[in-house]
């Protein structure tokens, strides 16, 4: 399990839960928001039974990877804070590893043309009020294996199953880089745009029962993608539609 000592140390001023199996953390720490957890508070676990992604996809979460959702107080926006993920997963690794990541429109980290970490970020609510957030994330750290019908797309940082990084300082890592981007939204979006690989390629998408194709041209603050369509140029909200890109 997670070594709940060694990650309290890393964050002292941060509640933190570790367990060794969860359906899925944000389920945990959507749980523990409403019971009136602090801003930042954070669960790990080591593997999750049930994990989901965007679109109400299964998200692989076997041991060797790193399942962590932190609980944000206040109105956001899901665009908004995935992006923010998005740059505070890509910083957090590069610093404590070296690596580059890459990102994939909107919520997917990218490492040798294959996808290494999803986000989640799940608004809150109680009635009409939005009480706050819960962004979860999943990092590959060191899975030396993936289910068959995975194994083309995803990888991990370590596939041979030693990673010199334990997952406690990554999901340290990760929660500072996310504390230090968030007062100053939307700032992160111009490092965001900058390692996006998404801008400038084709991209097709499903609109109902139509395919549609079109070409990617930025991402604006909120997190949409806007894409140049025979029709003109339309914009795609972060959670709307799943887009693929086509080159
Ligand atoms: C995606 O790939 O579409 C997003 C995947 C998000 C996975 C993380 S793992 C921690 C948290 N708990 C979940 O059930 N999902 C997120």
């Amino acid at each position: 399990m997670a070594d709940a000592t060694l990650l309290q140390s890393l964050l002292p001023f941060t509640d933190i839960e570790t367990v060794k199996e969860a359906t899925s953390t944000n389920t945990l720490a959507r749980r523990w928001l409403l019971n009136g957890a602090s801003s930042g508070s954070m669960v790990v676990a080591d593997r999750q039974t049930d994990g989901r992604g965007r679109m109400g996809k299964a998200f692989c979460s076997q041991n060797g990877g790193l399942y962590m959702s932190i609980v944000l107080h206040g109105n956001h926006q899901a665009g908004e804070v995935t992006t923010l993920c998005a740059v505070a997963v890509r910083r957090a690794v590069h610093k404590l590893t070296g690596i580059e990541l890459k990102i994939k429109w909107v919520n997917d980290l990218i490492f040798n043309e294959k996808k290494v970490c999803g986000i989640l970020c799940e608004g809150i609510w109680l009635g009409s009020k939005q009480l706050g957030m819960v962004a979860g994330i999943g990092l590959n750290v060191c899975q030396t294996d993936f289910p068959e019908e995975l194994k083309a797309i995803a990888v991990s940082l370590y596939p041979d199953g030693n990673s010199p990084v334990s997952r406690e300082a990554f999901a340290a890592a990760i929660h500072q880089e996310i504390f230090s981007l968030l007062p100053a939204i939307p700032l992160h979006m111009a490092e965001y745009r900058d390692h996006c690989q998404t801008i400038g390629c084709k991209v097709c998408w499903q609109e109902g029962k139509y395919h549609r194709e079109g070409r990617a041209l930025s991402i604006d603050d909120e997190g949409a993608l806007w894409i140049e369509t025979e029709r003109g140029s339309i914009s795609i909200a972060a959670g709307e539609v799943s887009v693929r890109g086509v080159d």
